[in-house]
Formats: structure tokens, sequence, C-alpha cells
């Protein structure tokens, strides 16, 4: 069971339109999102006293998220991640499109799906969002039907994403929540013990674009298939974080794809998806300049990222899962996040 409620969170500048929050609430957790970017902008769960604290990274109120900064709960497309020098061809023809991460598209574009005015409808147990992204935004190739329904379930945050095209596009949605499972506004993740199923990992250049095929994480510190404590585990790599796509094992059915446990609080947070790949983001680029809810600043490493995907750059590398969703096809995905104390 769960309940939704509905309000104005805040007013777009230029009459830009009303975003309203929606607060979807079970007996486990409290989760409020909002029409502008599809944003998750708190998530209360309760550790295993039962005191509830909110564990994802965000702001107060509408201007921060209208400000830079790093999609903090949003939902990320046309295409999430990176497509190598924002160029690639869909049956011999060419596209270009907009280049926001030097000298990669990122995320969308400039204006990707993250900074738009949703249509939401409310549900008995959550809320969908809907939109149509015109042909040629941003670059992209013909027009596309998009649908994203929260849902709550108990423990369980549903999130299902739906798209359909005109012409043949990339399509590759996820959300990119921060999550902090100590609380936000915690000062780092390096309590956190961390799993993801994966046998194979995606090597980067310099840019963060794959340089090939999945390179094995056995013997390296991309091996987290068993459960790492992430603070122990960057410095006995000297690692800076991870920004990587982790190869999941499993099919278009539904899978488990990672567990991370905070020890102190006793909450868990496991992701299952529908998706081939999950980036894993530990908030390297954070840098204790935004403000956030609460008081909190974010600096390097106080949140981390699941975002379960397609595999970065895939439009342009032919041997990774397929990323194009053609005239009469529908894209269809869904992301579990499943709550719990041990
Ligand atoms: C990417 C990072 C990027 C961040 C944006 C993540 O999904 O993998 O490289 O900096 O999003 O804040």
């Amino acid at each position: 069971m769960a309940s939704v409620t509905r309000a104005a969170f805040g007013e777009l500048p230029s009459g830009g339109g009303t975003v309203e929050k929606f607060q979807l609430q079970s007996d486990l957790l409290r989760v409020d999102i909002i029409s502008w970017g599809c944003t998750i902008t708190a998530l209360e769960v309760k550790d295993r006293q039962g005191r509830a604290s909110d564990v994802v990274l965000g702001f107060a109120e509408l201007e921060g998220y209208l400000q830079k900064q790093p999609y903090f709960g949003a939902v990320i497309g046309r295409v999430a991640n990176r497509i190598a020098k924002g160029t690639f061809k869909v049956d011999g023809k060419e596209y270009h499109l907009a280049i926001n991460k030097e000298p990669n598209s990122l995320h969308g574009g400039v204006r990707g799906f993250d900074k738009v005015l949703w249509t939401p409808r409310v549900l008995s147990n959550g809320v969908q969002f809907s939109r149509v992204s015109p042909d040629g935004e941003e670059g992209y190739p013909g027009e596309l039907k998009v649908w994203v329904t929260y849902t709550l379930d108990g423990g369980e945050l549903v999130v299902n994403y739906r798209a359909q095209a005109s012409q043949a596009t990339p399509v590759n949605l996820t959300n990119h929540s921060y999550f902090n499972l100590a609380g936000q506004g915690s000062p780092n993740i390096y309590d956190h013990e961390v799993t993801i199923e994966a046998d194979t990992y995606l090597p980067v250049d310099e840019t963060l674009i794959p340089i090939g095929e999945g390179a094995p994480v056995q013997g390296t510190a991309f091996d987290l298939r068993k459960p790492v404590e992430l603070g122990k585990h960057l410095q006995d790599f000297h690692l800076n974080g991870f920004d990587h796509n982790f190869c999941l094992k499993g099919s278009k059915e539904k899978h488990f794809c990672a567990r991370v446990h905070h020890a102190a609080s006793g909450r868990v947070l496991e992701v299952y998806t529908t998706q081939p790949g999950v980036q894993f983001y530990t908030g390297n680029f954070l840098d204790g300049t935004l403000k956030g809810k609460n008081g909190a600043v974010y600096p390097k490493h106080s949140g981390f990222c699941l975002e379960t995907q397609n595999w970065p750059d895939a439009v342009n590398q032919p041997h990774f899962p397929p990323v194009l969703l053609r005239p009469g096809e529908e894209y269809d995905h869904t992301t579990w996040f499943k709550f719990s104390v041990a």
C-alpha cells in the first residue's frame, strides 16, 4: 500500500510553468519526486532503530535544480552517459549532438530530459511522467514519446521507462540519484560496503569513452563481486573513485545488479534491473561548492550513483548491446531500488 500526495514545488522563470512535487509514502519509504526532470528530491529510509533519514543528495528548493548541478536525482535522456564526440550514424546518416562535456555529448546534451518539465499523472501507488521529445532535440533523430513511472511497493521503489520512436534513434534512460545511506549530508561514503554482480567492466580512455571489449574484473580493483568497504578499497588500489560501466550478467529479464550495505545504520540498498549495465559513479567530481538540503555541502565521494543503463557509447560500438529503437518497437526497462535493514 502506498499513498500519493501532490503539491506545488516552485515556478519556472519567465512563465515556464509550475513544477509539482509528488510524495509517495509506504510504511517503509517516503519519496518526493518533482515534475522537473522526473527528479527524486528526497528519499526517506528507516535505519535499524526505525529512525528515518533522507538518503539522496539534492536541494530544498527548485532554484537548486535550475542551477548548474550534477544531475541530482534526475532522469537522464535521450541517451544517458557519453557518446564519443557527440557523433553517430543511423542507417548511413550521420548525426551531430550538442557537445556539453568536451569532446563528448553527456546525458542527452545541453538540455537533456533532466532539464524539462514533464506532464504528471497520479497513480494509486505512484506517479507517471510523460513527454514528447521533438524531432531533432539536441540533435537526435525523430520524435520520441517517453513515459517514466515511479511506483512504491513496501520497501521497493520501482522505476519503469517506456519509449516509442518515429524514426530510428538511440535511447538509453536512467535515473541519476546520488545516495548516501548514512543520510544525505554525511561527509563521505567510505564506510559503505558495495557489491556489483559483474564479471567484466568497460575500461575507458581519458575522456571516459569505453575503449573496446569488456575486461575481466578478476584480480583488479573492479572486482566487486564480493562486498568491499569502499574507502579502504579505493585506498588499497590507489583509485580516485569509480566512474565505470559494469557489464551485468543478466538478460532482459529482471536480474540482480548491486547491493550496498551501510553497517552503522543497517541500511541496505539492493538494485535489480532489466538493463545490461550499470554506471557506478562515486561522486568524483563533487567538490563541496553546492548548497544542499539542510545546509549540506557535497564534497567529493559524498554520494554514489548506480545508473542502470545500456553501455556507454553503444551507438558507436557495434558489439555492445543494441541501443537503437525503431518505429513500431517499444523501449521498456525497469529498475528496482529495494531498501531494507541488516
Ligand atoms: C558520469 C560522470 C559525470 C556525472 C555527472 C555520471 O553519470 O559517469 O562522469 O561526471 O554523471 O555529474
